[in-house]
Parts: structure tokens; sequence; C-alpha cells
């Protein structure tokens, strides 16, 4: 009894919940309202790109993606939790940057065609079949589409 209390206070809207207790609220119980807080937030822009549901662009130009100018250069872009590569002149290669082991995100190096996470020692090919979650990415110009 007790816990089937607790299912329903847990997933009650504030004012049905709070109305149990004699306290009246106005507002609308509406699911709506989180996912237009979560579209907002899968839509924010920042100075280095912008992001929407599933892609995000990239403008290489900045300032922060410098280290993918030349050919082997990447970066663990983890604002939007990639590690970027460059393969050649025309491509860039997307990753999760999330280690496929235990999930450490940020102790990436990357040495002779292999990313390496120094959490415990794993390492995984540049390849979209090397182990690491490989993403679509695009380059047109100074602009890189990554898909997830
Ligand atoms: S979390 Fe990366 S090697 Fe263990």
């Amino acid at each position: 009894m007790i816990n089937k209390r607790r299912k329903f206070l847990k997933t009650a809207c504030a004012p049905v919940a709070f109305s149990m207790f004699g306290i009246s609220l106005i507002e609308a119980c509406s699911k709506e309202d989180n996912s237009t807080i979560t579209n907002n937030l899968n839509n924010q822009n920042n100075s280095s790109g912008s992001t929407s549901d599933n892609s995000v662009t990239i403008d290489l130009e900045n300032s922060m993606f410098t280290s993918l100018n030349n050919v082997g250069g990447w970066i663990n872009y983890s604002t939007e939790n990639m590690l970027l590569l460059r393969i050649t002149s025309t491509e860039i290669r997307a990753f999760s940057n999330v280690c496929p082991h235990q999930g450490s995100q940020n102790s990436w190096s990357y040495n002779n065609s292999k990313f390496r996470c120094a959490s415990h020692g794993r390492s995984f090919e540049d390849s979209c079949s090397g182990g690491l979650t490989c993403y679509t990415a695009t380059l047109q110009g100074s602009t890189l589409t990554v898909t997830r």
C-alpha cells in the first residue's frame, strides 16, 4: 500500500499530489511542458556550433577546432560527447566519446590510428568498425555536420 502511494506521488503531477493534502494550485497537468523543455535543451546554440535533436553543426573556423586542421588532428569535443578526428583533407570522422568498456569520457589519447582510454588502457581503431560508436559526419567547406 505504501509503495503504491509512493509510486502514485512520483508519477502524478504536482497539483494533483498537493490537492490530496488540501493544498490547491492552479496549474495544468501536461506532459507537453516537459517535452518543450527537452526540445529547447536539445536546440541550444553555442559559439562553436548548434545542436538539433540528433545532429550537431560545427563551424571549424572556430578556434577551439584548430587541431582538426591537419590530418591526424583530433579533439575530444566533450560539449557534445564526441571524438572528432581529421582523416583526410576532405574527411573528419566522429565517434562517441563514451568508452565502450566502462563509460569514461575524458581519458582519451590518440596515436597510431587508435584512440586509447587511459582509465583501463583499452584501445580502439579509428575506423567505424573499431569498437567506438561511429556517427555520420559530413564536411562541407568549414562546416561539419554530425548526425547521431
Ligand atoms: S573505461 Fe575506458 S578502458 Fe575502461
